[in-house]
C-alpha cells in the first residue's frame, strides 16, 4: 500500500505556512506565552515540534529554556536542530516534573491515544506548570486516516479529557479565522485539495490554556 505523504511533510505547507507548520504562525504561541507571563529561564517543552520554529521563538523572544520532541527523522533534518531531540509525545524521555510549560501545537489529534498523551504531559510538568494546546477541532474520526482535518476532536471533548488528565481550565478560545486563512493561503500556493480539508466548514481551530493541579 503506497503511503501519502502528510501535509506537514509536504513543501507545500511550507509555501503557504513559512516554518510553523500550523494555522496563525506565531501568533497563537505569542498569546498563549504571553497569557500565562513566560518568563526568561523557564524550563519549556514543545511537543511535536516540527521544524523547530516554536523552540527557536521561546528561546529568542522569551529566554525560554526550551527544547522540542519530534518523532520525525524527516523534520528534524529538515528543521533548525537546536534544541529537539527525537521522541514521541506520549513517551518522553524526560523525569517527571520537568517543565513549568508545554506547548502542543497542531499535534494533540494525531495521537493514538490522546488520553494517554495528556497524563504524559501531566507527569512531566510541575505542579502548577502550564499546558498550551492549539489544535484543529472537528468530528473526530481516529479511523479515517492520519490527517488532522479527519482525526481532530470536538472541542468539548478535548477539554472533557483535558481536565480528567488533571488539569484546571485557564482559558479556551476559539481563532477558527486562522485556519481559514491557512486554507487561502493553500489555495492561493496551488493545493485545491488541501486547502478543500482545511476549509470544511465543521473544522474549527482553538488555544487551550490548562494549569496542572497542586498536588
Ligand atoms: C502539523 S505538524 C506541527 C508541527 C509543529 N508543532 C508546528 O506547529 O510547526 C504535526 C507534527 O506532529 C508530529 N507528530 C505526529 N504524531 C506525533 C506524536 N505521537 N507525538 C509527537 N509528535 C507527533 C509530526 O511529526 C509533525 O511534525
Amino acid at each position: 500500500m503506497v503511503q501519502s505523504v502528510p501535509l506537514w511533510e509536504q513543501p507545500l505547507l511550507r509555501l503557504a505556512a513559512g516554518d510553523t507548520l500550523r494555522p496563525g504562525g506565531f501568533t497563537i504561541t505569542d498569546r498563549a506565552a504571553d497569557f500565562v507571563g513566560l518568563a526568561p529561564g523557564w524550563p519549556v517543552l514543545d511537543v511535536g515540534s516540527g521544524l523547530g520554529a516554536t523552540v527557536e521563538r521561546l528561546r529568542a523572544r522569551y529566554g525560554a529554556m526550551a527544547h522540542g520532541v519530534e518523532p520525525s527523522w524527516t523534520q528534524l533534518k529538515r528543521g533548525r536542530g537546536t534544541g529537539q531531540v527525537q521522541a514521541w509525545g506520549d513517551d518522553l524521555p524526560f523525569l517527571s516534573s520537568s517543565f513549568r510549560a508545554l506547548f502542543c501545537e497542531c499535534v494533540l489529534s494525531l495521537f493514538p491515544d490522546a488520553e494517554q498523551g495528556l497524563a504524559e504531559f501531566n507527569r512531566v510538568l510541575q505542579p502548577g506548570a502550564f499546558l498550551l494546546l492549539s489544535d484543529l477541532c472537528g468530528h473526530g474520526d481516529p479511523a479515517g486516516g492520519t490527517s488532522c482535518a479527519v482525526r481532530a476532536l470536538p472541542r468539548a471533548q478535548t477539554e472533557a479529557i483535558v481536565e480528567a488528565a488533571g488539569f484546571r481550565l485557564l482559558l479556551v478560545e476559539d481563532h477558527s479565522r486562522l485556519l481559514h486563512q491557512l486554507a487561502a493561503r493553500l489555495l492561493f500556493a496551488g493545493g485545491e485539495e488541501q486547502a478543500c480539508n482545511c476549509g470544511q466548514p465543521q473544522l474549527g481551530y482553538y488555544l487551550l490554556v490548562g494549569q496542572k493541579k497542586e498536588e
